[in-house]
C-alpha cells in the first residue's frame, strides 16, 4: 500500500483534501490519527506570505502528528510563489502544493487557482519556479479545467509534469461547477494516461465503497477525500480496512466514540487556538459530526450558539441521552 511522490513515502491510499476554514491542524490531525495517508495544510496566500502576518503563520503550524503534511501556497506569479515556497520551508513541510483549484473569485480574478487553469504555460513557469526554490516534492491540486468548454486537466498535468511537479491531485469538475454536479471522474482516468507521476483522484469520496470505485474505474494512485471527512474523519480507516482487509465494511462508530473523537477534536482546537475562537470555530464541526443522530436538527441549533468548553460538555451529554435505544446507542467503541 506505499507509494512515493518524489523521494517521500506514502503509506495508503487515501488522504484528506485541503479545506480552507476546516482542515486546520486540530483537523488533520484527528483524520490522521485514523488514517489519513497525508493532509494538506489550508491554502496560504503567497502575497500573504511575503509579509508573515500571524494569522498565515498560524496555518502553516504543522506539528508532528499529522504527517506526512503539506503546504499549499496560492498565487498567480512565479516569483512570488518561489519566495513564498521558501518561506513556507521555516514550517518543515514534506512538500509544498500548489493551489489550481480554488473557484473563489476574490483568488481568480487576481489570476490565481482556478484561473491559472486558463494559462497552462504560466502552469508550467509557477511550478518550474517552485520546484527550483524548495528541497522537498512539490504537488499540484488542479480541477478539470475552466468550464465545460475548456477541459484540459491531462494537458495542464503534462506540462506541470515537464516543469518538475512529483504528484496531481485532480479534483474532477471544472471552476464553473464549483462543488455541487456530481464529479466526472472520467477526467481523472485521463490524467492517469497522460501523465507518469502519481495521480490523486478526487471529487464524492465519502466512504469505503466510493474510494474502492474511484480507483478501479481511474487508476489513480490515491483518492482525496474532502466533505466525506467532516465530522467523519473515521472515514479514512474505513476506506483503509476495505481496501487492505478484502473489502470489509467497517461499520460506521457508535455514538460514544463519536462524540469521544469529536470532544477530542475540539480540544485540539481549543489547544490549539485558545477557547474562546475555538468554540466559535467548532460549530460547524459538531453540526457536522451529529449527522443522521436522533434529534441531529435540535442539537444543532444549540451547536449553533456554543461559547465555552463546557457547554459542549452539557451538549453532548443530552445528545447521548438521546440516543437510548437507537441503533447508535448499540454500538459501542
Ligand atoms: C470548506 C472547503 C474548503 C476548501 N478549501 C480548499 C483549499 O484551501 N484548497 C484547495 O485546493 N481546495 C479546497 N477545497 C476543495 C477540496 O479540497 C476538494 O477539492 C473538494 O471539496 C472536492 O472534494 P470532495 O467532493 O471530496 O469534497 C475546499 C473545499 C471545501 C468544502
Amino acid at each position: 500500500m506505499s507509494w512515493k511522490i518524489g523521494n517521500l513515502e506514502i503509506s495508503g491510499r487515501a488522504v484528506l483534501a485541503p479545506m480552507a476554514g476546516a482542515g486546520d491542524r486540530a483537523f488533520r490531525e484527528t483524520c490522521a490519527r485514523f488514517g489519513a495517508a497525508y493532509t494538506v495544510s489550508e491554502m496560504v496566500s503567497s502575497k500573504a506570505l511575503q509579509f508573515g502576518d500571524r494569522k498565515t503563520r498560524e496555518l502553516m503550524e504543522l506539528g508532528k502528528n499529522a504527517r506526512p503534511t503539506g503546504i499549499q501556497i496560492f498565487g498567480s506569479e512565479p516569483a512570488v510563489m518561489a519566495e513564498a515556497a521558501k518561506k513556507a520551508m521555516e514550517f518543515s513541510p514534506d512538500f509544498i502544493d500548489i493551489n489550481m483549484g480554488c473557484p473563489a473569485p476574490k483568488i481568480t480574478s487576481p489570476g490565481a487557482g482556478s484561473a491559472l487553469m486558463k494559462n497552462p504555460p504560466l502552469c508550467g513557469e509557477i511550478v518550474a519556479a517552485v520546484v527550483d526554490a524548495v528541497p522537498v516534492p512539490v504537488t499540484v491540486k488542479m480541477r478539470a479545467g475552466w468550464d465545460a468548454q475548456n477541459i484540459n486537466a491531462p494537458e495542464v498535468a503534462e506540462i506541470c509534469e515537464q516543469a518538475g511537479v512529483a504528484a496531481i491531485a485532480v479534483h474532477a469538475r471544472t471552476r464553473a461547477q464549483q462543488y455541487t454536479p456530481p464529479a466526472d471522474w472520467g477526467i481523472i482516468k485521463k490524467v492517469r494516461q497522460a501523465v507518469k507521476i502519481p495521480v490523486i483522484g478526487n471529487g464524492d469520496v465519502t466512504g469505503a465503497q466510493s474510494a474502492a470505485l474511484m480507483l478501479e474505474q481511474t487508476g489513480c494512485d490515491a483518492v482525496m477525500v474532502g466533505r466525506g471527512a467532516l465530522g467523519n474523519p473515521w472515514v479514512f480507516r474505513q476506506i483503509n480496512d476495505y481496501l487492505t482487509e478484502s473489502c470489509r465494511i467497517v461499520p460506521p462508530p457508535g455514538i460514544y466514540e463519536r462524540m469521544l473523537v469529536m470532544v477530542q477534536h475540539i480540544d485540539l482546537m481549543c489547544r490549539y487556538k485558545g477557547e474562546t475562537r475555538a468554540m466559535n470555530e467548532a460549530r460547524k464541526h459538531v453540526a457536522w459530526y451529529l449527522k443522521g443522530i436522533r434529534g441531529a436538527a435540535e442539537f444543532r441549533k444549540r451547536a449553533g450558539s456554543l461559547c465555552t468548553r463546557s457547554d459542549l460538555d452539557m451538549l453532548v451529554r443530552d445528545i447521548i441521552a438521546a440516543q437510548q435505544g437507537t441503533e447508535l446507542d448499540g454500538c459501542l467503541i
